[in-house]
């Protein structure tokens, strides 16, 4: 029996943090706003302020860090009421195992004490993703038209957002 535990990251995990963000951009780049070389090039104090800023949830298998996930509410009086959810990623060992289900649940947890509704972004031909999403009340409210460019090519994504009250 696995023993699984979610948690908010912090300053000690940075490494291991380090270690699974780079391997989901290196494996699913339009998924990601964030940039590998980019990353790559972040010293360690820089991933741990990090997480003094944004509030990063780990999901850790047999002690194993195997799934992240970042929750920001919005810091200006007029958006505090909104949260943004961005760089979930499951590593794909354990996607369909129901982890990123208990990773998620938690951060909406988290999410809903904070502001009334969240935001997110998914890539439109990310349909393992938006499903994901949906089953959790996110709607679509519209596209954003190239959203990101990669390596050139460019991607679609979904505007969605969950009310929690
Ligand atoms: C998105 C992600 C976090 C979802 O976690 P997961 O463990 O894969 O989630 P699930 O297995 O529950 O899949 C979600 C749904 O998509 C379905 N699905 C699986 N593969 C699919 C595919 N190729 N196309 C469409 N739907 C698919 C699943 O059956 C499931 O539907 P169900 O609840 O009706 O069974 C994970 O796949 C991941 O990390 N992907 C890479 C990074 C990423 O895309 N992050 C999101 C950035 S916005």
């Amino acid at each position: 029996m696995n023993e699984t535990e979610i948690r908010q990251l912090n300053a000690e995990d940075t490494a291991e943090y380090q270690a699974i963000f780079l391997g989901a951009l290196q494996s699913a780049p339009a998924a990601f706003a964030a940039d590998y070389q980019e990353e790559s090039a972040r010293s360690s104090e820089q991933i741990a302020e990090r997480f003094q800023r944004e509030v990063i949830f780990g999901a850790f298998v047999d002690g194993r860090l195997c799934a992240i996930a970042t929750f920001l509410q919005q810091p200006s009086t007029k958006r505090r009421h909104v949260g943004m959810i961005w760089n979930m990623y499951v590593s794909e060992e354990r996607r369909g195992t129901g982890l990123a289900d208990m990773l998620f649940k938690h951060v909406l947890e988290a999410a809903s004490l904070k502001v009334d509704q969240v935001e997110l972004y998914v890539a439109i031909d990310n349909p393992r993703g938006g499903k994901f999403y949906r089953k959790y009340g996110f709607e679509s409210y519209g596209v954003m038209p190239r959203a990101l460019r990669v390596q050139g090519a460019d991607f679609d994504a979904l505007m969605m957002v969950k009310k929690f009250r």
